[in-house]
């Protein structure tokens, strides 16, 4: 360890239109058979974003049944006058395919499955994601994960999320929802495997593109609703189990950069730990083991991660709380510890703006006195911007591939 200071043009369709499908006959489901089953946090939300709308107007029936057997979770965000524009310039590259193209998947009863990021509502078919989606669901008492699924919908519109596990496991869940599927996606996103994916789950149909996305079509074999528990991964971590849901950070394993934080991490007795982009929930877990008297939060904008973290924390017992939020905006209090391996990805690119942000505003999060550990790859130039937020910065370890940064003395 060393020790320094420092100071669309979219295309037409490539075959014909899609008709309204024959609704198939889908054997009931109860909720508990949905992602995870009763009692289990993760709903289908940790898609993340999640919702269900008609797009006829009235409901009929079938959707009033739906309702009553337990409500939506998701406000309804059914807003016509947005969802029926042909472009919408602020809606992101694959919304707005996915508008231009709805013929093809524009049904009567539409899902929509969503990760982060995706303005679902711009669809006028669901609501925008919602990070404390887990929280507020327990607090109405609705069993997450029988809200959008209690029936079968005519088509699954789904947006191809990052990673093969957590493509697999979205095309399952919306293979488990509706007998037609329309993936979308963006080509460097890997929509071409993710195609690939749908068709040997059934036949496509139609597909387009524009936008630099695509989107795919097909008439898909119903499934079971997928377990979540057959998706986990687990892993040791100082003699703690971990648990890892479908593309959640590090796939199963201990990151690096996050055994280096862990190499030179020095922490209290007692008071409160923030553990913010927490995964699998590898740091606040061996926060907690290692000081039992502290009281351990964990946060992160990814619903999977935030429910495994709690996986985690019950598979060793472990007194931890996991939230979802965007940085700190859900985060409740200020903490004597902040620890964070912060992300530098969004989708396939490079972001820095979330760890930034992380950085910079600590101090509004931290006690008179307290502490922000960072870890990062070796080249980014986090000391400096923690420099212009804590009076002091240390570099308590500079390896070939990361440094670790210990920041005190929050300023403003
Ligand atoms: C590099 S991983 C670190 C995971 C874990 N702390 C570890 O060390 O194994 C960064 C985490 O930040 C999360 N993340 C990305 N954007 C975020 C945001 N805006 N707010 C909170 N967490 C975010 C990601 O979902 C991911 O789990």
């Amino acid at each position: 360890m060393t020790a320094s200071r420092t100071r669309p043009r979219t295309r037409e369709a490539s075959v014909p239109r899609a008709t309204r499908p024959a609704r198939r006959a889908i054997a009931p489901r109860s909720s508990a058979g949905f992602a995870g089953g009763a009692g289990s946090a993760l709903s289908l939300s940790g898609c993340s974003s999640l919702g269900t709308g008609r797009l006829s107007p009235g409901p009929g029936p079938a959707a009033k049944e739906r309702t009553r057997g337990g409500g939506s979770v998701f406000p309804a965000a059914h807003t016509p006058g947005v969802a029926r524009e042909k472009n919408d310039p602020g809606a992101a590259p694959a919304t707005r395919l996915a508008l231009a193209q709805r013929a093809l998947w524009e049904a009567e009863d539409v899902v929509a499955l969503g990760p982060p990021g995706a303005d679902v509502a711009r669809l006028g078919v669901g609501a925008a994601w919602i990070p404390d989606a887990h929280e507020r669901a327990a607090a109405k008492g609705v069993a997450v994960g029988g809200v959008a699924y209690a029936g079968a919908h005519e088509v699954a519109l789904t947006y191809l999320p990052k990673g093969t596990r957590r493509r697999d496991y979205v095309l399952a869940l919306a293979c488990s929802v509706a007998p037609r599927v329309a993936l979308v996606g963006a080509k460097k996103g890997g929509i071409k495997p993710g195609k690939k994916a749908l068709a040997q789950r059934g036949t496509i149909r139609a597909t387009a593109a524009g936008a630099h996305c695509q989107i795919v079509v097909a008439d898909v074999e119903q499934v079971e609703a997928p377990a979540l528990e057959r998706w986990e991964s687990r892993f040791e971590v100082e003699g703690l189990e971990m648990v890892s849901l479908p593309g959640t950070f590090a796939a199963g394993r201990l990151d690096e950069g996050t055994a280096r934080l862990l190499e030179v991490l020095e922490l209290p007795e007692t008071g409160r730990l923030l553990d913010v982009g927490c995964g699998a929930g590898v740091l606040a877990c061996v926060a907690k083991r290692r000081r039992p008297g502290l009281e351990v939060v964990a946060s992160d904008a990814d619903d999977f991660a935030v429910e495994s973290t709690r996986r985690s924390a019950a598979a060793n017992e472990l007194a931890v709380e996991a939230m979802g939020s965007d940085v700190y905006a859900n985060v409740p209090g200020r903490f004597d510890v902040i620890v964070t391996n912060p992300p530098f990805h969004r989708g396939v690119g490079t972001e820095y703006g979330t760890a930034r942000r992380i950085a910079r505003e600590a101090p509004t999060k931290l006690r008179r006195g307290g502490t922000l550990w960072m870890v990062a790859n070796h080249f980014l130039p986090w000391g400096e911007v923690l420099e212009e937020s804590f009076a002091e910065v240390e570099r308590v370890h500079a390896g070939r591939r990361f440094k670790v940064w210990r920041a005190t003395g929050a300023r403003g």
